[in-house]
């Protein structure tokens, strides 16, 4: 493989002009301790490209105002632009229509906004909820502090060495008290995709709604919420190209008209008294006091950016740096790949033999490689594979094959140092 390769050719045979891509992103020009920035750590938080700065700019410099609270011309420019960005993210993962997309701050608290909403009125003493071993704590623990409250119980799907989901294990879970599910798309530590599609069949067939944590699946594939039938899906902006402090949940209408809100304020009420409230209508019901509208705003412009580029060539671009990627390490002696998911996003968990994934951190910092170290916030999978931790390379669309080369390298130079 040409190590000067700068331009990859999609599985579908186009150009994927990589090197241009990059142009958009000043943070990759830098050079943190003088040796150029790999920046391998996409699964923590990607980068932003300059469309997106600008537009944060933009807004901030000439749009900003509340919203949906005056008639004054910055505030009805400021209103239409929140919601035209929330019409870009219904559109992203194809929701129905436009009030079934809420804005969070995040996974994290999409996640928790279906517990509070949906868990606390529907879920009761003896109840199950089915969760797998591949989800992040966040898609973990929402779901015991309800448990513990409401006296229910967590079921877990098992995974295979490979991190793949025993889904026959996950079948034999149902019984009369399952009242939920919740799964990752994709996991955070191993890059495992899973079959949500067909898992999520199998639950409404018996009538139980499905929450699929997309936080690792929405920028590295497309979503198709009606296709995959989720009841609900939850994503985060700053893994998307887009700015922290904001994401979404998807839920079906039927769902989230039925749901309690999750939190009480300004804007999600139609009218209060001091004897009653009357809530507002989904999506305002759910969005409590002043939201971030400049985040929102910026999402909605990174939507944009990865739409335009097309998910389906981030993918495969993705897919070729994974592939080379774990070829490269696999051919390591004492480099262990941890994950080996037939279906597998841009995510690589290693372990090398004899190092702490911390050490490995550090030293590759040093190259000026940025991949993450540690439990990942998914424990379980830890457990399952009994490592405390492991080191994660994580791609995005913007990382190269010369990148690759230079964590294959940073590799070898761990392993000699500790030799
Ligand atoms: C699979 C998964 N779920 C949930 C989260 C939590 O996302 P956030 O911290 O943006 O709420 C993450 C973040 O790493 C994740 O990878």
């Amino acid at each position: 493989m040409n190590m000067n390769q700068t331009a990859l050719k999609s599985r579908a045979g186009r150009v994927f002009d990589v090197e241009r891509i990059r142009t958009d992103f000043p943070i990759l020009k830098l050079a943190p301790g003088g040796k150029p920035l790999v920046y391998l750590d996409n699964a923590a938080s990607s980068q932003m490209p300059q469309q997106v700065i600008d537009r944060l700019v933009r807004y901030q410099t000439s749009q900003h105002a509340n919203i949906h609270r005056a008639v004054h011309t910055l505030s009805e420019i400021a209103t239409a632009e929140y919601e035209e960005a929330r019409r870009k993210l219904a559109r992203f993962v194809n929701a129905r229509e436009e009030r079934e997309l809420i804005f969070t701050s995040g996974t994290t608290e999409a996640i928790n906004l279906v517990m509070h909403g949906y868990g606390r009125k529907f879920i009761g003493a003896g109840d199950e909820i089915i969760l797998t071993t591949l989800e992040h704590h966040s898609n973990i623990v929402p779901w015991q502090m309800l448990a513990e409250e409401k006296g229910a119980r967590i079921r877990v799907v098992p995974i295979n060495d490979a991190g793949e989901l025993l889904v026959d294990e996950y079948e034999k879970l149902f019984n009369a008290h399952t009242k939920f599910v919740g799964m990752a798309h994709v996991s955070n530590a191993l890059g495992s995709v899973n079959p949500v599609k067909q898992m999520i069949a199998f639950a409404h067939a018996r009538g139980v709604p499905v929450l699929v944590d997309g936080a690792q699946a929405a920028p590295h594939m497309r979503v198709d919420v009606q296709d995959i039938d989720c009841d609900f899906y939850a994503f985060s902006g700053h893994k998307l190209c887009g700015p922290t402090g904001i994401g979404a949940l998807y839920g079906k209408a039927m769902l989230l008209e039925r749901m309690q809100p999750f939190k009480g304020g300004g804007d999600m009420i139609l009218s209060v008294t001091f004897e009653k409230t009357t809530y507002n209508v989904i999506p305002q019901k759910f969005e409590a006091g002043t939201p971030p509208i400049a985040a929102a705003i910026g999402l909605g412009a990174a939507i944009d950016y990865l739409s335009a580029i097309g998910l389906d060539a981030i993918a495969a671009h993705e897919q070729a740096l994974l592939d080379y990627a774990s070829a490269q390490l696999k051919a390591m002696p004492g480099v262990r790949i941890i994950g080996t998911a037939a279906e597998k996003a841009a995510v690589l968990s290693f372990a090398l033999e004899g190092v702490h994934p911390h050490d490995v951190g550090t030293l590759l910092n040093q190259e000026g490689v940025a991949v993450r170290t540690g439990h990942h916030c998914a424990q379980p999978v830890m457990q399952r594979f009994k490592v405390p931790a492991t080191s994660r390379a994580s791609f995005a669309f913007y990382n190269t094959l010369a990148e690759v080369d230079a964590l294959a390298a940073g590799i070898r130079k761990v392993q000699r140092i500790f030799s």
